[in-house]
């Protein structure tokens, strides 16, 4: 029998009595938390002897019904976990336990308003506004033996055990020295086992970053000079550098001093990108400028002779219109549609160059097809690299139907789509130990299937996407669609220093 945890506090409505379209359908929150072994899933196919390591991605799933707007970047946090080693699975899933989800589960209803609301706050929150739930449901990664999640404006560093996704609590090491917490994203580098990190709060510098080591100690914490309150969601790694992003959406300064949060995309400004030596200060930031723009995730950036090159997914169409509370929720609901949707923004795989002698930028695309979320293998990141694999999306939708595979090398790519009613989220790529070739392992994904009432964990070949799944997991209940994901190698479950390959 499964290992089912149903005693939390749910209160959000089921999904027939449910209008808003981030809390039904292909967003239709959990209320149970499971643990089950491989023996009592069914498994279509053979998991591969060779697949050690956890797939987890998060996921946005309330818990308790919204005061007020509900967004869908405003669920609780929610890691789903399988663990495969020796041909066999094991599948869990628990929400984050982060203060403002206890609180609430103590208070058994809501406590503070969505990210479209911070003005309606009643509490002292957290996040870049400081009004927001910390909801920990955007990010996840592997670090020092534990899982860590945040949300994407920033959170304390909530960790987790990787084997059982206990909640253990804010990083006991660090977390105190880091008043502002981690915004999405944090990167690892794989050679030295160190995660560099940043946030944005909306007072001076705007920005700070840090470098946690191997042995999980914060290293390396500087403010950031940036002209002005931000709201950046991704940096860049190298071998040497990291790239920090100064885009032109932000709030109306004017209207922020009197706590209105209106942003805006300046087609005038052009975006900076600082690169600065991992352990640099503000001093050492060498900006430069580049086409407006901004950019939610990057695939990759690396270092080529005297130039630093990052890849990303460039948003230069970022017109948002706003969602006013004076709207019924219909109104509300159709507008929130219109602004996840990644169509409008023209999102695309681009590359930017930037010479650290010259000071010559040079930028293009890779790629004209809409697509974001772009992940690589975990043995790649900051270094140069073949294989970026995208999602697509649905238009009109915050539906990701399926992935790109782009060959760097080559120019070449090729598609998968998940087929009618299959929504998928972020994929991972897992190289198996003793793999030779970048693209020898897997891409792993749960799909949800509206159609089958189901949830999976699907396992692709990395290097034929669009043949046959090689194994689909049958989940014990239909989930969410989410956000993030990672892989662990089952080598780094316990910490970084996974033998060279
Ligand atoms: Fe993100």
């Amino acid at each position: 029998m499964y290992d089912v945890n149903d005693t939390l506090f749910i209160s959000v409505p089921a999904e027939e009595d449910q209008e808003n379209p981030w809390l039904r359908g292909a967003w239709r929150p959990q209320g149970k938390e499971y643990a089950v072994s491989g023996d009592e899933l069914t498994i279509i196919g053979s998991i591969p002897e060779e697949l050690d390591g956890i797939y987890v991605r998060n996921t946005h799933n309330n818990a308790t019904t919204p005061t007020g707007i509900y967004h869908p970047f405003d669920g609780d946090g929610m890691l789903h976990a399988i663990r495969f080693r020796d041909g066999t699975c094991e599948y869990r899933n628990a929400f984050v336990r982060t203060t403002g989800f206890l609180a609430e589960q103590g208070a058994k209803k809501a406590l503070w308003p969505g990210i479209l609301q911070p003005q309606e706050y009643q509490r002292r929150g957290w996040g870049s506004m400081g009004s927001m739930k910390d909801n920990a449901g955007t990010d996840v990664i592997a670090h020092a033996g534990h899982l860590i999640a945040t949300m994407s404006q920033g959170s304390e560093p909530w960790c987790l055990s990787p084997d059982t996704l206990e909640t253990l609590g804010p990083n006991k090491n660090w977390a105190k020295l880091v008043p502002d917490g981690l915004s999405s994203h944090y990167k690892v580098d794989n050679a030295t086992g160190e995660m560099t990190f940043f946030n944005y709060p909306q007072k001076a510098p705007f920005m700070n970053y840090g470098v946690v080591n191997k042995a999980d100690n914060l290293v390396h914490y500087v403010p950031i000079e940036l002209p002005g309150p931000r709201w950046p969601h991704d940096l860049g790694m190298t071998e040497h550098y990291s790239i920090l992003h100064d885009l032109p959406y932000f709030f109306d300064e004017e209207l922020l001093k009197k706590g209105i949060h209106k942003g805006s995309f300046h087609d005038d400004i052009p975006a900076r990108f600082g690169v600065i030596p991992r352990y640099g200060t503000s001093a050492d930031v060498r900006w430069f400028e580049a086409k407006p723009c901004w950019v939610m995730h990057l695939s990759n950036c690396f270092e080529d002779g005297d130039w630093v090159v990052q890849d990303g997914c460039i948003w230069d169409n970022l017109v948002k219109p706003p969602v006013g509370v004076e709207e019924d929720a219909h109104a509300i609901y159709a507008r929130i549609r219109r602004n996840v949707d990644m169509h409008p923004t023209g999102a695309h795989l681009y590359r930017w160059m930037f010479n650290m002698v010259t000071g010559e930028v040079r930028e293009f695309p890779l790629d004209d097809e809409v697509s974001e979320f772009p992940v690589i293998s975990n043995d790649v990141v900051g270094r140069p690299y073949r294989y970026s694999y995208n999602a697509l999306f649905e238009k009109g939708e915050w539906h990701l139907n399926g992935l790109k595979r782009y060959d760097l090398h080559t120019g070449e790519a090729v598609r998968l789509e998940f087929g009618p009613g299959r929504w998928g989220s972020e994929p991972a790529i897992a190289r198996p130990a003793g793999s030779s070739a970048e693209d020898d392992g897997y891409c792993i994904v749960f799909i949800t299937d509206l159609i089958q009432d189901r949830s999976e964990c699907v396992i692709y070949r990395a290097d034929d996407l669009t043949g046959d799944p090689v194994c689909t997991v049958i989940l014990p209940e239909r989930i969410s669609v989410g956000t993030h994901s990672c892989w662990v190698e089952g080598d780094r479950i316990a910490g970084e220093g996974r033998a060279a390959r």
